[in-house]
């Protein structure tokens, strides 16, 4: 068992000072709000590209291809997941970290590949020098769907979510394939999503009394090939644009979309898994709801063998298998993209 960040916030005695195991040294480093940056954050209206208007489809497919190049990043709007659904999720998500503490820690001290439930607190905490002040639970919810028992509700109403996510995202990725030129189902055939990996990583930021000095999650980029992530109405996640750390508001009812190692691998670097992390505040409570949409665990993923050329775009990546790729993330405490960075020429 482990303290968890919402339990030590929420102790009589904790004083209003955070433990210097959660304090970092930020440089006072520069956060760039996005209305100061000459370029928006890319937002891509979902509806168009499966209206069955082909040019809507087109220029849709050529704006999701410029932002996964040059953003790695955009938000989805018109998605036709219902608000509904997605309000539901994020009302279960809190009533799990609001569990008793007891009844959470039957998922502690687990691995997610191999349990199917992750319940933890800060990055990686068997190789953190300093702790990040967020608590999770990773949950795997495709190929074969897993739910934590309690609270009464999750079960149905992460089923749902999970599955229109699932669709959601598999749609997305044969506009994503369209855009590097491959045919539609490229990415979903090559990748087995078929019996691809889906998990839901939801995050919980408890108000931190000194936001200044603790961070909720470092720089780091994700395994898999998108992140659909929702969060509720306060922000804090930063995405790295052009050297420069870009808050990203709070938003509600969009997805905001990370391209993730393994798209960058497959599309051989020509779109940008995205480093981002996220800030914490003392005001209220955050939480951020991750959809990894991932190949298989058996899928050895690799650069497209279409898009490479011996002269002008030889293979920048050597091949892995995705459960071997997680196994190293998980056995290393590697930020930013020093796990991409491994499998790089
Ligand atoms: C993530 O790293 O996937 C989530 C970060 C956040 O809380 O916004
Ligand atoms: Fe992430």
């Amino acid at each position: 068992n482990f303290t968890s960040v919402k339990t030590l916030s929420e102790s009589p005695d904790f004083n209003n000072s955070i433990p210097s195991s959660y304090t970092f040294d930020n440089e006072n480093e520069i956060v760039t709000d996005p209305d100061e940056v000459n370029d928006p954050i890319p937002v891509i209206d979902y509806s168009l590209l499966v209206n069955g208007n082909h040019d809507q489809r087109t220029k849709t497919v050529h704006d999701i291809g410029k932002a996964c190049e040059e953003w790695g990043f955009f938000m989805l709007i018109n998605h036709f997941v219902p608000k509904s659904v997605m309000e539901k999720m994020v009302d279960q998500v809190f009533a799990f970290f609001n569990l008793r503490e007891e009844e959470k820690q039957e998922y502690a001290g687990k691995e997610v590949v191999a349990d199917s439930i992750k319940y933890g607190t800060s990055f990686n905490v068997s190789g953190d020098k300093n702790l990040f002040w967020r608590d999770f639970i990773k949950i795997i919810v495709h190929p074969q769907f897993h739910s934590p028992d309690k609270p009464s509700g999750f079960r149905e109403t992460s089923a749902e979510y999970s599955e229109r996510t699932w669709k959601l995202g598999r749609e997305l990725l044969k506009g994503i394939s369209e855009s590097l030129g491959l045919e539609a189902n490229y990415i979903d055939r090559t990748m087995n999503l078929a019996s691809g990996l889906q998990m839901l990583a939801a995050n919980l930021y408890p108000p931190c009394p000194q936001p200044e000095l603790a961070m909720g999650m470092p720089p780091h980029s994700d395994h898999g090939l998108l992140n659909l992530l929702i969060q509720n109405g306060v922000s804090g996640l930063q995405v790295l644009h052009n050297g420069k750390w870009i808050n990203v508001s709070s938003t509600s009812n969009c997805f905001l979309v990370l391209v993730s190692d393994h798209l960058e691998i497959m599309s051989n670097g020509s779109y940008k898994s995205v480093v981002h992390r996220a800030a914490v505040s003392n005001g209220a409570t955050r939480m951020s709801l991750a959809t990894v949409i991932a190949p298989s665990l058996d899928t050895i993923v690799e650069p497209a063998s279409e898009l490479l050329d011996n002269e002008s775009n030889p293979a920048a990546y050597v091949g892995m298998k995705h459960k071997d790729y997680i196994e190293l993330q998980r056995s290393n405490q590697l930020y930013g993209k020093s796990v991409l960075n491994k499998v790089k020429i």
